[in-house]
């Protein structure tokens, strides 16, 4: 497998016009590698570093997963296809916490160049990220407009939307390329 760097500036807008329709994050423990659908995100700058934030609510299995090794992949597909659709649906209401979802989903991973989480074939545009700043956000401090997006009377242990606030993941952006035969 081959890999074409790609600057981040060129592959921004791409990032952002994907996030809504889903795109994966992935990490690796010890025991585990797990990637979970994310259609929320932030690419940008700070430290005079190119940053990837992701927002992972708290009962996520992915949240332990970053607490014992905070590195993680960013995959975005190169094309829309219904298989990767079907994809997005299953890592976005299965949990690595009782379910292997890199076989369930089928999905190839190849090894990064700069830290332990694997990238993914068939979501071959990639961002190799080292978390640098962790930040729960606190719901008295969002606009009370978004408090649909935190109900109270639903388990935090749901796959969806639910009473956890999110915890902002802040990765620099290590390494960034395309997968290519
Ligand atoms: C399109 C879509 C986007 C999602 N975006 C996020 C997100 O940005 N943050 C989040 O915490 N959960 C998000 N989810 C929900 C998680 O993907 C879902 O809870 C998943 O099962 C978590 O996996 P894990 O338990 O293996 O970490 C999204 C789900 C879908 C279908």
């Amino acid at each position: 497998m081959q890999r074409k760097k790609v600057k981040i500036e060129d592959i921004a807008g791409k990032i952002v016009t994907e996030l809504p329709k889903g795109i994966l994050l992935t990490t690796k423990t010890e025991d585990k590698v797990n990637t979970m659908t994310i259609g929320w995100g932030t690419v940008g700058v700070e430290w005079n570093k190119p940053v990837f934030a992701a927002y992972i609510r708290e009962g996520r299995f992915t949240r332990r997963q970053l607490e014992e090794n905070p590195v993680f992949t960013v995959n975005i597909p190169a094309e829309r296809t219904p298989e990767i659709q079907k994809v997005i649906g299953f890592c976005g209401s299965h949990s690595g916490r009782t379910e292997d979802k890199i076989s369930g989903a089928g999905l190839t991973l190849v090894d990064s160049e700069q830290i332990a989480a694997p990238a993914v074939k068939e979501f071959p545009i990639t961002l190799e990220c080292r978390v640098v700043f962790t930040q729960r956000q606190e719901l008295s401090e969002i606009d009370p407009k978004f408090g649909n997006f935190y109900p109270q009377d639903v388990d935090s242990s749901a796959t969806g939307a639910n009473k956890d606030a999110h915890i902002a993941y802040y990765g620099e952006i290590v390494d960034a390329y395309m997968l290519e035969d």
